[in-house]
């Protein structure tokens, strides 16, 4: 095995939201469903919808706000990862329109499929690209248009995504005591029959037929879903932390995936974490998949409530299953 050079500390942050805004009212408008069962149930208020373009566009919108906030020039970039389920297409990869949208034009990249962990899972894998001092600025993205796949007349799942994108930038500290410390992640296909898209990849192909059957939006068993997340998204970050002999007082925050805000309690609850100490954001953007966990450290940072020194647990599960959680302690001023 190489040898760590470096840590990998996040140092430049960016995210991107669409103004269109379709609320709780909006879906007792289309559906059989009341503001009341989705607050209830979910935590969510409302979400946001991409009405043009597809996920490139969030993409690139988050990454240029990372680059003008940051200040730097996108020719600096060494790697583009984006983390998505909804590409614009099956190919190119939408880190190469990214990459022609921004002028990286000394980057290479891919985009990574994950789910809803695909933050996570791009984050271990940016950072191992700087530790190993191979690359020195990496561009990663949590970016899904939701909407793109979400069946509007199912109430079940269309009051839960929305759109969203989200970046950061991961290069190289010479202090060990900031950025990623370390990672738990997980795979496990039996997860198949709850959660998927039955059309559109190699195994069915898109035809009239898929079409006429529905095949190409997510296929979710909502009840089976909830429980494999509640026992794996608890489980791993409680892990985590007898890993790294943390205390609930250690932690200054956990940062969540946002599928359903029970779902999030209940992992706060078995790390004996309070929820003042939960980043949340699912009540005004849902659950946008690869970009709730950026779009969360974002926001927090902006807001003056994140600060240098925190030590904090990234928590993620989803399709596939895929699960895991990161122990970081934050770097930027
Ligand atoms: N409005 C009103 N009623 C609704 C509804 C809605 N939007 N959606 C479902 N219901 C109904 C159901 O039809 C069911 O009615 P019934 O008892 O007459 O059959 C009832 O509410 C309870 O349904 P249930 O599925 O038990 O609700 P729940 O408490 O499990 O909540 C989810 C449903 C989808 C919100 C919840 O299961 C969930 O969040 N699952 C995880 C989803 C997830 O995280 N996905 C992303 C993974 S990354």
């Amino acid at each position: 095995m190489r040898e760590k050079q470096f840590n990998a500390a996040i140092t430049g942050l960016g995210m991107y939201v669409p103004d269109k805004i379709y609320d709780n009212a909006y879906f007792e408008k289309i559906v059989d469903t009341s503001d009341e069962w989705i607050r209830t149930r979910t935590g969510i208020k409302e979400r946001r919808i991409l009405e043009n373009g597809g996920t490139s566009v969030l993409a690139t919108k988050a990454a240029e706000d990372l680059l003008k906030s940051k200040k730097m020039s996108a020719e600096e970039i060494d790697v583009i990862i984006v983390a998505t389920v909804t590409p614009d297409m099956f190919f190119p990869a939408t880190a190469c329109l990214v990459q022609h949208n921004i002028g990286a034009k000394n980057a290479w990249g891919f985009d990574l499929s994950a789910a809803c962990s695909g933050f996570l899972f791009g984050y271990q894998t940016a950072c191992s690209f700087v530790e190993s001092g191979d690359y020195k600025k990496v561009l990663l993205i949590g970016a899904d248009k939701m909407s793109s796949i979400t069946d509007y007349s199912d109430r079940n799942n269309c009051i839960l995504f929305g759109d969203a994108g989200a970046a950061v930038l991961i290069e190289p500290t010479e202090d060990k005591n900031y950025g990623l410390q370390n990672s738990l992640l997980k795979i496990d296909g039996s997860g198949l029959d709850y959660l998927h898209m039955k059309g559109g990849g190699s195994l069915n192909p898109p035809t009239h037929e898929t079409v006429d059957k529905n095949m190409h939006i997510i296929y979710q068993e909502g009840k089976a879903v909830f429980k494999f997340a509640v026992k794996g998204m608890a489980d791993i970050s409680y892990e985590i932390m007898k890993k790294n002999n943390l205390t609930a007082d250690d932690i200054a925050y956990l940062v969540p995936h946002q599928a359903n805000l029970r779902i999030i309690g209940a992992t706060a609850e078995r790390m004996g974490i309070s929820m003042d100490k939960v980043m949340i954001n699912i009540d005004k953007y849902g659950n946008t998949t690869a970009a709730t966990i950026p779009s969360c450290l974002v926001e927090y940072y902006r807001s003056g409530k994140l600060k240098k020194g925190d030590k904090l647990i990234l928590a993620s599960f989803g399709a596939g299953w895929t699960w895991g959680a990161c122990y970081l302690i934050w770097s930027m001023e």
